[in-house]
């Protein structure tokens, strides 16, 4: 295992203990209730935002016990999107996290709930932060306007919205690519500076946007190449909705020289970044490198 991947194991084996406490805890009924929203967190998934958020925590100084509430509710708002993502009338997707999604074992009106669910629940813990003061008031804030209409679920929207109407351009893709994904990705990285007054928070900011743009393109291009053992998604379903992506707008093969140009973009932001910022160096790599 190389030292990088020795850290990630490190945060996450660190965020899953607070994550199963939660779950231990969550005791809610009725019993498919606490079933349907155990079930989708518990499936795993790559924690890449929680991992980031502790990560950047501890290079700037935050320190990793400050953000941990953070990270969990940040993984609760990734999840429920998912959940709702999958549903039959937005992506209908049968699988996740490598086992069926959510509405294909619960159906569809659980999966609504439990989507609201964890969206509430994640609300919920971010306002007990609140009490802690006020630049966790700022915090909190800010993951929720990166989860909300101006932010992840405007992403969403319009890329229902693009679906199979041929409309989308370059613009709007990168308007989805920075509302749907790099919303949720920023909050990773900039919640730890408005922990520590505004560290970084320009370089965070921007290397949360870049990141996620790049995060983005890697989905859209392994949805056409990737596989399914190893993303544990269905494969070929932007073609087959229609979907405004990377792919449609340049074309795979360039996708994957943008991929090189917008990874060397995340290097020349995380240069800005003193410190030890080897981890961010490497994650930029790692996001890259799942192409395989
Ligand atoms: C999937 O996110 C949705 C996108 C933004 C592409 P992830 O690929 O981080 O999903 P999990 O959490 O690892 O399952
Ligand atoms: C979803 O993007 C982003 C979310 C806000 C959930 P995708 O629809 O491309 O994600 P996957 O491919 O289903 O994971
Ligand atoms: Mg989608
Ligand atoms: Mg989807
Ligand atoms: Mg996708």
């Amino acid at each position: 295992m190389s030292e990088f991947e020795n850290i990630y194991k490190g945060y996450l084996t660190q965020f899953n203990r607070c994550l199963a406490s939660f779950c231990d805890n969550l005791r809610c009924r009725p019993a498919v209730l606490n079933d349907s929203l155990v079930y989708s967190l518990k499936l795993g998934g790559k924690r890449i935002r929680p991992v980031l958020m502790l990560a950047t925590a501890d290079i700037i100084g935050t320190g990793t016990d400050k953000v941990m509430q953070f990270a969990l509710a940040l993984e609760l708002i990734h999840t429920y999107s998912l959940i709702h993502d999958d549903l039959p009338d937005m992506d209908n997707d049968d699988f996740r996290r490598g086992k069926p999604s959510n509405h294909k074992v619960f159906g569809a009106g659980n999966a609504i709930l439990a989507g609201d669910g964890l969206l509430n629940t994640a609300y919920s813990i971010l306002f007990d932060e609140c009490f802690k003061g006020s630049e966790y008031v700022s915090a909190a804030k800010f993951i929720c306007d990166c989860a909300g209409v101006r932010g992840m679920i405007a992403g969403q929207s319009a890329d229902l919205l693009h679906e199979r109407d041929g409309e989308g351009d370059e613009s709007e893709l990168e308007f989805i690519y920075e509302n749907k994904t790099a919303k949720l990705i920023t909050a990773a990285t900039v919640v730890p500076s408005i922990l520590n007054g505004g560290k970084y928070y320009p370089e965070l900011k921007a290397l949360g946007k870049k990141l996620g743009y790049l995060f983005q393109l890697t989905d859209d291009i392994l949805d056409v190449e990737g596989n399914f053992e190893k993303l544990g998604k269905s494969l070929g379903k932007d073609a087959a909705e229609g979907k405004l992506t990377g792919v449609k707008v340049y074309g795979l093969d360039n996708c994957k020289l943008r991929v090189d140009v917008i990874g060397d973009d995340c290097i020349k932001i995380i240069d800005g970044i003193h410190g030890d910022a080897t981890f961010l160096y490497e994650f930029v790599n790692f996001i890259k490198t799942r192409l395989g």
